[in-house]
């Protein structure tokens, strides 16, 4: 038999019936919402209640903001006496935390990390630091347990730090083999990167080791199971993530893609993205089955879901 391009839209519906061979997994388009001019490398996003979106730069110390409707970005705000911008968490409604460090462009890192908070409920932008770790190896992902909470995942000494925003109090939550660079690497290595906590469990890639963890960790940042590798797969370099509605995980991949998982660790490609770095979805009615892409490459994608 023979299918039309309008009855492959249905055959979903038919699952099983049709046979694996006939279907190809359905992809979506990447379609470029705002391009860097000059090019910054995009490292990392968060949607706002009212849409907007919040990009990190690895290359330059900045706060981006671009409106997926207009198609227009600009800068917010740069971060000073700091390189480069990375991670991002929104703590309460529309304050966040962000991760800056002196990360120079040849990737050396010269250490020296911090933890931002930038208010944005006042129509003026409020930052200030949250708290300094020289003795930081590098950071790169951020994630928020709870909206006192955060987790930052320490790329190089393989650990997620804990830190408790109105003590500042801050200690070790977590090490794992699994979050620590590659054995035997020389030069720039990295280990865990992404790094996010959804329904009970925290999740984490690491990027040199392409692999794609979680552990289950209760409400104050003790894991309380044992750590399991949810996907690995050399050379696809995962990067930061986000989840759908439903708690499926939808990853960035720097070899090209956005991919999704399973619960049982199968990975479908939803879309082919250039040097993907990090994902976040619409917050909005019209937008909520839109996944914001951000690419190394210097652009932003919107990949609408079918
Ligand atoms: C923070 O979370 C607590 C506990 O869920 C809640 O009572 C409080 O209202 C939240 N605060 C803000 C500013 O969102
Ligand atoms: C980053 O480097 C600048 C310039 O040398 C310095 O002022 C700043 O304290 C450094 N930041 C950290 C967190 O070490």
């Amino acid at each position: 038999m023979r299918y039309s391009l309008s009855a492959l839209s249905v055959l979903p519906f038919l699952g099983n019936l049709a046979s694996a061979a006939v279907i190809l997994p359905r992809q979506s388009t990447a379609t470029s919402l705002y391009k860097f001019s000059p090019s910054l490398r995009a490292e990392n996003i968060a949607v706002r209640p009212n849409g907007q979106l919040l990009i990190t730069t690895i290359d330059a110390p900045d706060l981006w903001t671009v409106d997926p409707t207009t198609k227009k970005g600009s800068k917010l705000l740069t971060f000073p006496n700091t390189l480069s911008s990375a991670g991002i968490t929104e703590l309460t409604p529309d304050v966040y935390a962000v991760v800056t460090g002196n990360l120079t462009s040849s990737f050396a890192n010269k250490g020296g990390w911090e933890i931002w908070k930038v208010d944005l409920t006042d129509s003026t932008p409020k930052t200030s630091v949250l708290k300094v770790f020289s003795d930081a190896g590098m950071f790169n992902g951020l994630t928020s347990l709870d909206n006192n909470t955060l987790l930052i995942p320490d790329a190089t000494k393989g650990t997620v730090i804990k830190l408790t925003v109105s003590t500042l109090d801050s200690s070790v939550a977590i090490k794992d083999a699994s979050m620590l660079p590659p054995s035997g690497s020389t030069g720039f290595s990295m280990g865990i990167d992404g790094c996010r906590y959804n329904s009970g469990f925290l999740w984490w890639t690491n990027i040199f080791k392409n692999t794609f963890s979680k552990v289950a960790m209760d409400a104050t940042g003790k894991a309380t199971g044992t750590v399991t590798q949810v996907f690995s797969d050399s050379g696809s370099n995962p990067d930061d993530f986000c989840f759908s509605a439903d708690g499926t995980p939808y990853v960035a991949l720097g070899k090209g893609s956005l991919a999704k998982f399973d619960d049982k660790g199968k990975m479908s490609t939803v879309a082919s993205v250039a040097s993907a770095t990090a994902c976040a979805f619409g917050r909005g009615e019209k937008d909520k089955n839109t996944v914001y892409v951000t690419s190394s490459g210097g652009s932003v994608f919107a990949v609408a879901l079918s």
